[in-house]
């Protein structure tokens, strides 16, 4: 791991036990994504979608697409004429993701795959987006390359994620939120202690805002900026492609 990405790679889990935890949760991924932010993360996404600047007819790529709510919001902006591609690496989350699309009747290709290693040529999308994904991953700057190589020069690279806030009140709030309600809560929804205990532990070793956008800088995205949204305990990141 690049020493840019802030934080040693030890801490993290083997790559197949963060498949086989959110493989586990898959099925009540999206309850619990409601219940902890009280329906907040949609609105979340669709800024997401705005800072990807994506127009009707064109080409988006999300990864670590989970249940897809972040591809989905894509192809809603993208219209019929537009593709949406997804790539996740847990099969059960790329399940739940096809079913939610056939529901819904929205055209997204899920596809298996791993976002620090992508299958795609140089520059086949307009834009690439990730949400409440990177934390999961060690490598950053791999990730965020990969990001950037799809991606057409002038396209978008967008990253929606949980960040710690590092001023007062925000960061008092935040202690309390991620270290007692999310794993209380998660562990009722979900049933799944590991999971919710993996998740503030995730965040609390993921740089902030302003050292993830040098880390997105170091990976070549042009003119990154970041907006904290929900009381700072949420960065949107974009930048461009040259
Ligand atoms: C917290 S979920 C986020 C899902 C979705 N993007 C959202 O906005 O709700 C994280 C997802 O990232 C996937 N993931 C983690 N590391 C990955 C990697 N290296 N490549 C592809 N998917 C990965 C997990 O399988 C999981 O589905």
């Amino acid at each position: 791991m690049k020493a840019s990405s802030g934080f040693p790679s030890s801490s993290f889990p083997e790559p197949a036990r963060v498949r086989a935890m959110f493989g586990d949760i898959a099925g009540r991924y999206d309850l619990m994504n409601t219940v902890m932010t009280a329906g907040m993360h949609h609105r979340w996404r669709r800024l997401g979608v705005e800072a990807a600047a994506l127009t009707t007819g064109g080409s988006a790529l999300d990864v670590c697409s989970g249940t897809g709510d972040f591809a989905f919001a894509l192809a809603r902006a993208a219209g019929p004429l537009g593709t949406v591609t997804a790539v996740d690496f847990s099969r059960r989350m790329l399940a739940e993701a096809r079913r939610k699309g056939g529901r819904a009747g929205l055209n997204v290709d899920f596809r298996w795959g791993d976002a620090t290693s992508l299958e795609f040529d140089d520059g086949s999308f307009d834009s690439c987006t990730v949400g409440f994904g990177v934390r999961n991953i060690p490598d950053l700057h791999a990730v965020f390359s990969e990001m950037r190589r799809v991606v057409r020069p002038g396209g978008r690279v967008v990253c929606l994620e949980i960040t710690r806030p590092t001023r007062t009140p925000f960061r008092q709030f935040y202690g309390v939120w991620f270290d007692r309600v999310v794993p209380a809560v998660g562990r009722m929804v979900s049933r799944n202690d590991a999971a919710y205990g993996y998740l503030p532990a995730s965040v609390r070793r993921f740089p902030p805002a302003d050292a993830l956008a040098a880390v997105m800088k170091d990976a070549g995205i042009a003119d990154v900026t970041y907006k904290l949204l929900a009381g700072s305990i949420i960065a949107l990141h974009w930048g461009s492609v040259r």
